[in-house]
């Protein structure tokens, strides 16, 4: 079994069709839940993620996309994530760095280029980036050694994107963690 928390519409969803996992999706807007069902999501629950309707040790796999960055207390829901992680199983989460890198790059310049596609303004407030050191701190104390890994947008489809040519953007690999990572690993 596959949580996806903060799931919103589910866009993750077709990412996982042909791979096994029965996918549960979690998110405070009933509406973006619905969506998630249309994207192939199994099962939904409309909660709030500090405090998971589900019991310990729950899940093969937790995944939490573009979330750790709108709670006020992000190390409140790791903690809840490890807990509902199974022993063995895998989290994944991707998040921005509390970092200046971070807050040019996510809210100076993506939320106010000139082009359509781009994050409303408002979209992240820089106060709630999450940091890194902290946060593996925290997953270490429940028990899953996370390992960091920096990603950004891929800059050809991001042209596209922008010239409305392509509608998703692939994510690539980058040395630095300053901005946009990936926390990755399992639990013991
Ligand atoms: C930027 S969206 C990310 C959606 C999805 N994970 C993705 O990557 O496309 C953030 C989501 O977090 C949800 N959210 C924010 N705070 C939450 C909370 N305390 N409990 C549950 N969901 C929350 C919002 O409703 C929204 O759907």
């Amino acid at each position: 079994m596959l949580l996806d928390v903060a799931c919103g519409g589910g866009l993750f969803g077709p990412h996982l069709v042909g791979k096994g996992y029965r996918v549960i999706g979690v998110d405070l807007s009933a509406a973006s839940l619905c969506e998630a069902r249309h994207h192939g999501f199994h099962a939904v629950a409309q909660a709030d993620i500090v405090a998971l309707p589900f019991a310990d040790e729950s899940f093969d796999v937790v995944t939490a996309g573009q979330c750790l960055e709108h709670v006020p207390d992000p190390f409140a829901v790791v903690g809840e994530l490890c807990r509902v992680l199974r022993p063995g199983g895998t989290l994944i989460v991707d998040t921005i760095a509390d970092t200046r890198a971070a807050r040019l790059v996510s809210i100076t310049i993506a939320e106010n280029l000139p082009v359509p596609g781009r994050p409303p303004r408002g979209t992240h407030d820089h106060r709630l980036f999450v940091n890194r050191a902290r946060l593996i701190r925290v997953a270490r104390a429940h028990g899953v050694e996370l390992q960091l890994l920096g990603v950004r947008p891929h800059f050809g489809d991001g042209i596209r994107f922008l010239a409305r040519r392509l509608e998703e953007v692939r994510m690539v690999r980058t040395k630095s963690t300053a901005v946009l990572f990936l926390g990755v690993g399992t639990k013991w």
